[in-house]
């Protein structure tokens, strides 16, 4: 099938989302977010995002079937994030993905979201280059992907050995007051602030002692580190300089990232590097990138920003890529995965 029409949707977390893909074009993208619901908890609450998604599913899967003016039996096959996300989330998502295929007699994909978030950049940049260096960074993730086939064969070169960017950014920022998520709150603040004014490790910037992986991350002694210095400043009732705590946590985060997915590009032989999830909303990471990636030589692909956080056409994409793979639905009782690979 050359031009595979594939309605991708999205549930791993707090936005439930559809959209449809032909081929590589995008033809409808809907998302419905519960993030407001939320924000009062300071983090994401599974069981209100899983009703969310039950709420949101059935409205949202006909709004991107309306905007490409299509009806369901006009689509090639169905995509679903089958995982990591959190498990009742996946449910309500697989679920409504599982009765619709079988409603319509329509093949099925249970997808890895971390590998849709690298598929999507094909709809802004076009196909990949042979081989290919990911960086995925979001509140849930922080891995540094090899690309060989989108459809077939992704290795994980590095990920976080504890908490995802996102998510340190999102703790800090609870402790400065900002509503969640806090990684814009921190980004905006970052802006004005000196990256040099506070010292704060850069996490795992040798690699597991002992061991050869100097590609793994590490943000929890970052996340430590910054959290402490401010409880001593309010501590001895000194005020906390937020422009300048956000400026150097963000420093400390982007440059780790960014050094070691170009040297992961050079590694590998890789003149493109795919970025999304997120966090690459970042300036900070944004900057970054673009500063070693061009003292590298390494061109740094990041998809506009609704491409980058959660969404349907990440899943769709990737969907179109396994169907003109030539690669086999998914067995009608697969399972969700919420710690998938
Ligand atoms: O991919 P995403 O929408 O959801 C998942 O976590 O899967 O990513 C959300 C994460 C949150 O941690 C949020 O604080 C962070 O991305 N984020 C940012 C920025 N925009 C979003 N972090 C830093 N700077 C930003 N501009
Ligand atoms: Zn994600």
């Amino acid at each position: 099938m050359s031009e595979p029409v594939v309605l991708g949707i999205e549930s791993t977390c707090d936005e439930t989302a559809a959209a449809v893909v032909r081929g590589a074009s995008l033809v409808s993208n809907v998302v419905a977010s519960s993030m407001e619901e939320h924000a009062r908890y300071g983090g994401v609450i599974p069981e209100i995002a899983s009703r969310a998604h039950a709420e949101s599913f059935v409205p949202v899967v006909s709004r991107a079937l309306a905007d490409a003016d299509l009806d369901l039996d006009q689509v090639d096959a169905i995509a679903v994030s089958a995982g990591p996300g959190l498990a009742g989330c996946l449910a309500v998502g697989v679920s409504g993905a599982k009765a619709l295929a079988w409603a319509a007699g329509k093949p099925l994909y249970g997808i890895n979201h971390v590998i849709g978030h690298i598929a999507v950049t094909q709809l802004q940049f076009g196909p990949f280059p042979d081989e290919t260096l990911a960086l995925i960074v979001s509140g849930g993730h922080t891995s540094l992907l090899h690309v060989k086939d989108v459809a077939r064969h992704v290795d994980v070169v590095g990920t976080t050995l504890d908490d995802a960017a996102g998510e340190c950014f999102d703790k800090i920022a609870r402790l400065l007051g900002f509503p969640y998520p806090g990684g814009p709150h921190i980004d905006r603040h970052a802006r004005q602030g000196d990256p040099h004014a506070i010292r704060v490790p850069q996490g795992l910037t040798q690699g597991r002692a002992g061991l050869e992986h100097p590609y793994d991350f590490s943000f929890s002694g970052v996340k430590t580190a910054v959290a402490r210095w401010i409880e001593e400043q309010e501590a001895a009732g000194r005020p906390v300089p937020v422009d300048d705590v956000c400026a150097s946590l963000a420093e400390s985060v982007a440059t780790v990232l960014s050094r070691k997915a170009i040297a992961a590009c050079e590694r590998f032989g890789s003149d493109t590097l795919i970025v999304g999830g997120g966090f690459s909303a970042n300036s900070q990471l944004r900057a970054k990138l673009a500063q070693v990636g061009g003292q590298k030589g390494v061109r740094v692909r990041i998809p506009e920003l609704k491409l980058c956080t959660d969404n349907g056409a990440m899943v769709a994409m990737l969907g179109s890529n396994l169907v003109q793979a030539g690669v086999r639905p998914s067995q009608p009782d697969f399972a969700i995965d919420s710690a998938m690979p």
